[in-house]
């Protein structure tokens, strides 16, 4: 099953673990890799490391994050899938949940396929973020939306996902340079926030995810 015996612990997040530095989520579909990450086991169950490098979602919580709003029952709007690396772990953390994978990408989202082949919770959707309403037919409620799509107007995007399915709780990846090059990517950043506040959210978190991903931040938002 695994490859190596560690001790694996629970954090404060529900379905995130830790061995010493490492992050790890259950394995959902035991025996498979998604992007070359270790499993190990522990009392019969699989981990997987959750690499901050690879996602930044565990870039997040490696820079000290403070909110994770998932359950084990979230249903996740998850733009910009690509082909499923964070999605993946956002699957083994909601196992009584859905996530709804959408990637505008035909290459990408062919290995997404895949992906999701071996995790029922995970629905791969080609798809473009900035038609909400072009996904609503597949999609039910969301719980999170969280969005890593790369492009310029990262945040009027997430603004409309989020408007458009009533979701209570958002994670905004945000790359500055899909912004603007000339700009400091602190700028962008808190323009970003004060875009999402003029639209009625709360911005609970704001981190810049240095040293793992250069001039990208990750805010996280509430209704
Ligand atoms: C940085 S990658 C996402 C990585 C992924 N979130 C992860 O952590 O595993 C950005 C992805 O967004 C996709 N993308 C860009 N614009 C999009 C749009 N309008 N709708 C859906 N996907 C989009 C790109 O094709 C690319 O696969």
């Amino acid at each position: 099953m695994g490859e190596a015996k560690l001790r694996i612990e629970p954090t404060d997040f529900q379905g995130v673990f830790r061995s010493g530095d490492m992050l790890l989520t259950r394995n959902l579909a035991p025996g498979q890799r998604v992007y070359g990450e270790r499993l190990f086991s522990q009392d019969g169950v699989e981990y997987r490391e959750w690499v901050p490098d690879r996602s930044k979602l565990a870039a997040y919580l490696r820079r000290g994050g403070r909110m994770f709003p998932f359950r084990p029952d979230s249903h996740v709007l998850y733009l910009g899938a690509s082909f499923g690396t964070t999605p993946s772990h956002v699957a083994d953390v909601v196992p009584e949940g859905r996530v709804y994978c959408v990637e505008i990408s035909p290459r990408s989202f062919r290995e997404l396929v895949g992906v999701c082949e071996g995790r029922p919770n995970m629905m791969p959707i080609l798809g473009d973020a900035t038609k909400p309403d072009d996904l609503a037919f597949l999609v039910e409620k969301v719980d999170v939306v969280y969005q890593d799509v790369a492009q310029k107007n990262q945040a009027g995007i997430f603004s409309r996902a989020m408007r458009r399915f009533s979701a209570p709780f958002g994670m905004l990846a945000l790359k500055a340079r899909s912004e603007d090059v000339t700009r400091e990517p602190s700028d962008v950043f808190r323009d970003a926030a004060m875009l999402l506040g003029r639209e009625g959210f709360e911005v609970a978190d704001l981190l810049d995810l240095e040293p793992y991903e250069k001039d990208h931040a990750l805010l996280v938002v509430k209704r």
